[in-house]
């Protein structure tokens, strides 16, 4: 092993070069050695109840206190059940007796560069206002309201007003289509849709609410829409339907004591992809997420009273639940929300938006870091990144060239990357160095957290030996942990708990090196991963023969130097002519049906498509075909390759 302090380019690909963290830093951590976090790693394993039972009790607020720390009858936890909570108050009135109180809980800066700073206090009013504007709307514990809007303040508000009163939000990333809406409204059956008028990316104007209203054609569960007012733009509002922000915000008052909720209270649902068509409704209940998310956060982000944290993702994505959202807020950080696009008005915004606000722990992700690595130095270069302290990346695997210059060009070489690996499903941060302890290698995300148990299995669910590759499990629960697909018990034991009895299936593949430090190898399933998002190849067909044109089609995932994975898909049509009109069309298509980030990057039309004998898509073929391996100048000739389908169909 070696050991570096300032990275050279041309060794990206050697795995073990290592970067502890400085002296400097690791003095100044809580788990400020591999000593720490070793013990606190054992402890965990020793005895997994009493770790997080002590910690619930230290970290959360509790009306009434729990008395067990876990029911576990696989695949059913539930944890702290017995005992009282509510998040928001953990978010929010919590700080309110403390030093915390006027600290910023939210700087948020919009697009076109209008600024907000939302203090605990001022937070804590806005929230029980709105909570009693849900009320008003008769919304109760356990009503489903989905939340579709722009990075904007009032989108914390309205997550946190919805978890203070046991409202369940699914928060819908703005990103996508009225369909994409309107099957999660009726999955959820949402009573409420929050949305905005319009919101701002790259300069331009999203209409958000004339999508809400298509969406809301097909949705007969969902009584009311209330919607903010950001962009001006002047919805068509439809009368008993339709309802202003603040003209409900004017009609109430700010008292709404945080009511007791159970532990168990389901907090929020988000939908992702799976290997079907349909995205699966994630569950994730109140207490135990509340401790997990707040607990990984502090770990994980090493997070000191004054830091200021931003992490770039939308509240859309897990990412912004986790630590935009509950997990910041519930250490009591301040967090920095940022509306737009990174490259506008230029492709500096980044880099000046850490300048001015003196960002000290920066959270990102690879298909961001490998945009600007493309769109050149010099805009770094016009900055002072000196305040930051820590990096972060999530979403996909970081690639060693991009991780030296993240480590390099934005750290200054002084700043650890913590490459953390999660899912939606787990709530939390599963995998990552503690930055205070866990030196860092370029590309792996190191090491378990505490009371995290990894398992890596073979086909047969036996332990690999160290340096395999294999199926990557979790052997116990944490409380992080999902606690269903929602209305659907059955998908989630088998998704998430059949192909391994009694572990959890990642659906990702992983080896641990000699170190026993792991290093995440893509997905399992159909799955792909689209500029950090989770893209089911199912829902891109199923999209696509839903056009009348359309016969079959097989969607793939091919590599792509800015969005790490990008979408081919191979059409066969039932008539019209396989034109550029027609490619367009089908874009234009999917772009309805599923939403923009969905919108393949690469169409062929085919007579054929290969298949196995028992009449399978033969994706491996098609795979390599797209990424380049597989030689095909003309795609009428992939008919040829159903011949050689044939001979290699049993690899399939
Ligand atoms: O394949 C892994 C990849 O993203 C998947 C989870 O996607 P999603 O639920 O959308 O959550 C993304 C944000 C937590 C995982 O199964 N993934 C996520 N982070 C990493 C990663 N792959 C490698 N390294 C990571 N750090």
């Amino acid at each position: 092993m070696r050991l570096m302090s300032g990275g050279q380019i041309d060794t990206v690909m050697q795995e073990d070069r290592l970067f502890p963290p400085s002296a400097e830093f690791s003095g100044a951590s809580v788990i400020g050695s591999m000593a720490v976090y070793e013990a606190l790693y054992a402890e965990a394993k020793a005895n997994p109840e009493k770790f997080w039972g002590d910690l619930a009790r230290e970290e959360l607020h509790w009306f009434k206190p729990f008395t067990k720390t876990l029911s576990w009858k696989s695949p059913n936890a539930e944890w702290f059940a017995d005992g009282t909570t509510n998040v928001s108050y953990n978010c929010l009135d919590a700080h309110l007796s403390t030093h915390r109180r006027n600290k910023a809980a939210i700087l948020w800066e919009g697009e076109p560069g209008d600024t907000r700073t939302l203090t605990y206090q001022q937070l804590h009013h806005e929230v029980c206002k709105f909570a009693n504007v849900l009320k008003s709307l008769g919304l109760e514990k356990g009503d489903v309201a989905t939340i579709y809007m722009p990075m904007v303040p009032e989108l914390a508000i309205a997550m946190l007003a919805c978890a203070r009163i046991g409202v369940v939000h699914s928060v819908v990333f703005g990103g996508f289509s009225a369909e994409a809406i309107a099957d999660r409204n009726n999955d959820a059956r949402a009573k409420l849709v929050i949305t905005a008028d319009g919101g701002w990316r790259r300069g331009k104007l999203l209409t958000l609410k004339a999508t809400v209203d298509e969406a809301l054609a097909k949705s007969p569960t969902v009584k009311h829409c209330v919607v903010y007012e950001r962009a001006g733009n002047k919805p068509a509002m439809t009368a008993g339907r339709d309802l202003w922000w603040h003209e409900q915000m004017a009609q109430v008052n700010a008292n709404c004591p945080a009511p007791e909720l159970e532990s168990e209270t389901s907090l929020f649902i988000l939908y992702t992809s799976g290997s079907t068509g349909k995205p699966k409704g994630i569950r994730h209940t109140a207490a135990g997420y509340n401790l997990y998310v707040k607990k990984t956060f502090q770990w994980v982000f090493d997070y000191r009273d004054n830091d200021i944290y931003w992490c770039t993702a939308d509240c859309g994505w897990i990412t912004g639940h986790s630590y935009i959202v509950y997990g910041p807020l519930s250490a009591g950080a301040t967090s920095l929300m940022y509306e737009g696009a990174p490259n506008w008005p230029a492709e500096d915004r980044f880099w000046e938006i850490i300048e001015k606000y003196r960002v000290n722990i920066l959270y990102t992700a690879p298909t961001a870091i490998r945009a600007f690595i493309k769109w050149g130095d010099h805009h770094v270069d016009k900055h002072d990144l000196s305040s930051l302290r820590l990096l972060g990346s999530v979403g996909e695997g970081i690639n060693p060239e991009a991780w030296m210059w993240y480590y390099n060009k934005i750290g200054g070489g002084r700043c650890p990357i913590v490459d953390t690996w999660w899912q939606t499903e787990t709530g939390g941060i599963m995998m990552s160095p503690l930055p205070g302890a866990i030196a860092t290698k370029p590309g792996s995300c190191t090491k378990p957290l505490p009371g995290i148990i990894p398992t890596i299995l073979d086909e047969n669910c036996q332990p690999v030996p160290q340096g395999q590759g294999g199926m990557l499990c979790m052997s116990h629960p944490w409380p992080g942990m999902l606690r269903g697909i929602w209305g659907d018990d059955e998908r989630y034991r088998l998704q998430y708990w059949s192909r391994v009895p009694g572990q959890y299936l990642t659906g990702d593949n992983a080896r641990q090196d000699k170190d026993g430090y792991y290093w995440i190898m893509g997905r399992i399933d159909d799955v792909i991963n689209v500029s950090g998002h989770r893209l089911s190849t199912i829902e891109v067909e199923s999209a696509l023969v839903s056009h009348p044109l359309v016969a079959e089609a097989a969607a793939v995932g091919r590599p792509d130097d800015l969005k790490g994975q990008a979408v081919a898909v191979f059409v066969t049509l039932k008539g019209g002519e396989a034109t550029e009109a027609l490619r367009a069309e089908l874009k234009a298509h999917v772009r309805k049906e599923i939403g923009a980030l969905a919108v393949p990057d690469e169409i062929r039309f085919t007579n054929t498509l290969p298949k196995t004998r028992s009449g399978k898509i033969m994706r491996r073929l098609l795979r390599d075909i797209a990424a380049g391996k597989e030689t095909l100048q003309d795609t009428s000739t992939l008919e040829d390759y159903t011949v050689l389908a044939k001979i290699r169909s049993d690899e399939e």
